[in-house]
């Protein structure tokens, strides 16, 4: 079996674009499989031209087991990211069947067939929602996950439960979920980023499009929760870190470093940030003005969550280094990029 085989479902996405990246950077062969539902092919070329190297791409949806299976028959990987997952909180709770079959299938599918083809680990990518309103700050991997608000947010409590389970019960299958706490930013060489479609729904890229005249002005949603400024706090981690961590999850796994066959590791930065923060820091880094209104508080956020990272730090090695203003430079060069090209 290839030990330096990955195959990253999603990678076309937002995250999963990045970590091929960092995956190829690390010496690792990458099969990318993706249905470009919320991507499309340009990040593929972006990686190509940052790595010189043109991943495999493969376009199925993971929904599809036959078609997965031939990915399975046909490319050697010891190893599995599985990122291909819808993500936007407001339409799961709109349309939870439509988010329980697809974060679900795909998810059951992709480790049906590693325990079938003997590829024995996998990366899930799961997030800080599984801690609700969480009571004591930061939040470790051991403080208790809350009921799911949405839809989105069960898919992710479930799978984590799931992948727990089948990797207990089979002495061949590892796995480890990383909750990613706010990924923002995109790579240094702005050829790679977020692309939302529509409108976006969180912060970093309402505010590019903000500043670039998509969107007229930017609304903070609450200015009076219990909080220094009043508007939330959440850890912004920068996207090239998060790709990071994936690379020291999986060299864990393929070094047979871990002793658990489950593990699960927060990836933030430690830090909590204001909304009136990140605004003003997006102002400083670019040294632009933005045009923003407070407005009433967005049904369903929390007042405050962020990352105690102690453990992988202690136990991936792994730590967030770039700092804020840096990557909120990354995020508005990538956006001034996806201006010009268009
Ligand atoms: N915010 C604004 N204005 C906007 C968008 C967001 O003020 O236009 C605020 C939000 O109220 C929140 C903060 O910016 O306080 C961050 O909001 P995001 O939408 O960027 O991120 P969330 O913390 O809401 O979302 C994250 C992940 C989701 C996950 C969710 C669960 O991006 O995948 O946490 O809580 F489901």
């Amino acid at each position: 079996m290839n030990k330096k085989g990955v195959l990253v479902t999603g990678g076309a996405g937002y995250i999963g674009s990045h970590t091929v990246v960092e995956l190829i950077g690390a010496g690792y062969e990458v099969v990318i499989v993706d249905n470009f539902s919320n991507s499309d092919a340009s990040s593929l070329d972006g990686i190509a031209k940052i790595t010189g190297t043109k991943p495999i791409f493969v376009e199925a949806d993971c929904c599809d087991k036959e078609a997965l299976r031939e990915v399975f028959e046909h490319y050697d990987f010891s190893s599995v990211i599985h990122f291909a997952a819808y993500k936007a909180v407001g339409e799961s709770v709109a349309e939870p069947a439509k988010y329980y079959r697809n974060n679900l299938l795909s998810f059951l599918n992709v480790v049906e067939l590693m325990k079938e083809y003997h590829r024995p680990n996998i990366v899930f990518s799961s997030s800080a929602t599984v801690y609700g309103d969480a009571e004591v700050l930061p939040v470790t991997e051991l403080t208790p996950r809350k009921p799911a608000t949405s839809p989105y947010g069960n898919t992710k409590q479930m799978a984590e439960d799931i992948l727990r389970d089948i990797v207990s019960a089979n002495n061949e299958l590892r796995g480890i979920a990383l909750r990613y706490f706010n990924p923002i930013g995109a790579h240094p060489s702005a050829l790679i980023g977020e692309l939302p479609r529509g409108v976006p729904n969180n912060l970093v890229p309402y505010i590019t499009q903000t500043a670039a005249g998509v969107r007229e002005c930017l609304s903070i949603f609450g200015d009076d929760y219990p909080t220094p400024d009043g508007s939330c706090l959440r850890d912004y981690i920068d996207i090239v870190d998060l790709a990071r961590a994936h690379v020291v999850a999986i060299n864990r796994m393929v070094e047979g470093k871990s002793e658990e066959c489950y593990e699960v590791f927060n990836i933030g930065t430690g830090s909590p940030v204001s909304v009136f923060e990140l605004v003003q820091g997006f102002e400083r880094a670019n040294n632009l003005k933005l045009n923003y209104k407070v407005a009433a508080r967005r049904a369903g956020d929390v007042t405050a969550v962020w990352a105690d990272t102690t453990r992988a730090n202690e136990i991936l090695g792994w730590c967030a280094e770039r700092n804020l203003e840096d990557t909120l430079r990354t995020a508005w060069a990538w956006e001034c990029n996806v201006r010009k090209e268009k």
